[in-house]
């Protein structure tokens, strides 16, 4: 199993050991949530705190805006560095050609889900994408419970994309822990996304361990 922790977790005042955790682990990539108050009810960082970030971080980063008009800001992502940008169906209105813009950006794109919109909503995409990520909360805050509807949805992905070309790999977001992370990996998921499973642990690297080995 693939990890992204999640640094909406960690400890703001005092990000520079989280990151040294993150890099010192067997995570594959750093999960940062970028929000802004309008498609979710909170404000997490943008660009100033992830630049920093990315220059003490050696792991892949894997952005995810829970922002209106993604589109907007693909290439100051891409100036982040990133690996994977997802962004929000319900947030694009024109969701093909944002991920073009992505792909033309040199970036992998990852198209992002929230528990009420159905996998079906991602048929005429599913060749189109890098990673679908899968939210098991409502975006927007750490700490929530998982939805375990979203174990459903992870294997009604899984045969969507088994059942075309697609090479599309399954990120999992929210509420994620050792139980639950376990369900997710037989339904087919690829990459377990875990903020406070992570962070608050009592050993965050152990923790992140763990999910590696599901
Ligand atoms: C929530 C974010 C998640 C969040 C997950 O909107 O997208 O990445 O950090 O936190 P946990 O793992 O605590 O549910
Ligand atoms: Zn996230």
């Amino acid at each position: 199993m693939k990890v992204s922790p999640s640094l909406l977790s960690a400890n703001f005042a005092n990000l520079t050991p989280e990151l040294e955790m993150i890099n010192r682990s067997q995570a594959d990539y750093l999960h940062l949530d970028v929000m802004d108050g309008v498609f979710v009810p909170n404000i997490s960082f943008g660009f100033p705190v992830m630049k920093d970030v990315a220059k003490v971080c050696r792991k892949p980063l894997d952005v995810h805006l829970m922002i209106v008009e993604p589109q907007k800001w693909i290439s100051q992502v891409r100036d982040l560095g990133a690996e994977i940008m997802n962004v929000h169906q319900e947030a694009c209105l024109h969701l093909h050609s944002c991920v073009q813009q992505i792909h033309r950006a040199g970036m992998k794109a990852g198209v992002t889900i929230c528990p009420a919109t159905p996998v079906s909503t991602l048929v005429d995409i599913i060749e189109d994408v890098d990673l679908v990520l899968i939210m098991s909360v409502n975006p927007g805050f750490g700490g929530q419970p998982f939805i375990e509807h979203s174990v459903k949805k992870v294997a009604e992905l899984r045969r969507l994309i088994d059942s075309t070309r697609s090479h599309a790999l399954i990120e999992v977001d929210g509420g994620v822990n050792a139980e639950t992370g376990k369900q997710l990996a037989e339904a087919g998921a690829d990459i377990l996304v875990a903020g406070s499973y992570v962070f608050k642990a009592p050993d965050p690297e152990a923790a992140i361990t763990t999910l590696c080995n599901l």
